[in-house]
C-alpha cells in the first residue's frame, strides 16, 4: 500500500500560534513524502528510510525514535497480533529541518499507508491526531498546524486545540519559495521564543496578539483576493518575526532581495533562523524574483500557487471515515 503527503509553507502567524493565535498555511503538493508498506519474507517489521540512512528492524530502534514510535503506535491501536511481517519504505523530496512539514508529512504518509495495508479505517481527525503525537517528539511543544495543513492538503485557517477551517481563497495566488540553505530545527526556534515569552510574558504576549490580527487580516486579504494589502501584511509579520529573534542574515537577504525584484511581500515561513522564507508575487512575476533569490545565494526556489477551495470553505472539515 502506498501513500502521500504534502509538504507545507506557513503563510502567517508561525510562532505566536504555539500561544493560541490564529495562523494560515498552505500544502506544496510540489514536494512529498512517500511510504510504501507490503507484506514481507522476512521475519519483524523492516524500516527503511533511505533519505536519512535508516535500515533497521521495528525492534532494534529506540522508543523516542519517531518513526518507531509512530509505527507501535499504530499497531497497539489496530491491535492485530501477531502483526503480519513488514517492509516499510519511506522516501521525501521534502526538505529537512526547513520549515516545510517534513516531519508531519512523512508520519502522514506512514499512517495512511499501514492503516490501509492493514485494514484499518482512518478519518482525516484521526490521522492528524496520530500523526500530531509524533510532532511532539519532534518538536516538543507543537501547535499541531503542520500535521493539520498536510492531513488535509488544503489551505487551512488554524487554531491551536479547535477545529480546522479550510481557508476561503478567492482566487488562486503565488508565491516562491527561496531557501535560505541553513538547515533549522523547529524545536530549536520554538524553545528559544518560549525563553523570551518566559523571560517578560507582557510584551511577548502583545507580539503574538499583533501577529495574530495580521493572519486575521490576511484571512479576509486572501478570501478578497487584495494582494498588495496581503504583501504589506507578509511585511508586517515579518518585522514581528524578527522581533522574536528568529530571522536571520540568510533569511534577511532573501527577504529583501525578492522585495527588490518586485514581490509584493516577503517573509520567513516555518521555525525560522534558517529553512525557507516566502515572497508574495503578481502573475507571471515568479521567475523573476526566483532569479533574483538564486543570485541572493538560494540554493532552491518553488513557485507554488495557491489554490482556492470554495466549496468548503470557512465550513469545518467534516470527518471522512
Ligand atoms: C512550524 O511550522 C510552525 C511553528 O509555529 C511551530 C508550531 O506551530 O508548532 C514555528
Amino acid at each position: 500500500m502506498k501513500a502521500s503527503a504534502p509538504g507545507k509553507i506557513i503563510l502567517f502567524g508561525e510562532h505566536a500560534v504555539v500561544y493560541g493565535r490564529p495562523a494560515l498555511a498552505a500544502p506544496v503538493p510540489q514536494v512529498r513524502a512517500q511510504v510504501d508498506v507490503s507484506e514481507s519474507a522476512r521475519a519483524g517489521i523492516w524500516i527503511d528510510a533511505p533519505n536519512i540512512g535508516l535500515r533497521a528492524e521495528l525492534e532494534a530502534l529506540p522508543p523516542d525514535q519517531p518513526l518507531a514510535a509512530l509505527t507501535r503506535n499504530l499497531l497497539a491501536a489496530i491491535g492485530k497480533d501477531p502483526h503480519p511481517d513488514l517492509q516499510i519504505t519511506i522516501t521525501s523530496t521534502i526538505p529537512v529541518a526547513a520549515g516545510m512539514g517534513s516531519g508531519a508529512a512523512v508520519s502522514v504518509a506512514l499512517i495512511r499507508a499501514l492503516a490501509s495495508a492493514l485494514a484499518w479505517p482512518l478519518s482525516d481527525e484521526q490521522v492528524s491526531a496520530y500523526a500530531y503525537e509524533i510532532e511532539k517528539l519532534h518538536h516538543g511543544n507543537p501547535s499541531g498546524i503542520d500535521n493539520t495543513v498536510v492531513t488535509y492538503a488544503r489551505p487551512v485557517f488554524f487554531v491551536k486545540g479547535q477545529p480546522v477551517q479550510i481557508l476561503d481563497v478567492g482566487a488562486p495566488f503565488s508565491v516562491v519559495i527561496g531557501d535560505s540553505g541553513v538547515p533549522a530545527p523547529t524545536r530549536e526556534s520554538v524553545s528559544d521564543v518560549r525563553r523570551l515569552w518566559e523571560s517578560d510574558k507582557g510584551k511577548w504576549e502583545a507580539v503574538f496578539d499583533e501577529i495574530g490580527d495580521l493572519a486575521r487580516k490576511a484571512q479576509a486579504a486572501i478570501e478578497q483576493g487584495v494582494w498588495k494589502t496581503l504583501g504589506t501584511l507578509m511585511d508586517q509579520n515579518q518585522a514581528l518575526l524578527t522581533q522574536l529573534t528568529v530571522s536571520s542574515p540568510e533569511l534577511d537577504r532573501l527577504v529583501s532581495a525578492a522585495r527588490n525584484a518586485g514581490a509584493l511581500g516577503a517573509k520567513l515561513s516555518g521555525g525560522g533562523r534558517g529553512g525557507n522564507m516566502i515572497a508574495l508575487v503578481e502573475e507571471g512575476a515568479g521567475e523573476k524574483v526566483a532569479t533574483a533569490l538564486a543570485a541572493a545565494g538560494c540554493p532552491r526556489a518553488i513557485i507554488a500557487t495557491i489554490e482556492a477551495w470554495p466549496q468548503l470553505a470557512n465550513r469545518p472539515v467534516p470527518a471522512t471515515t
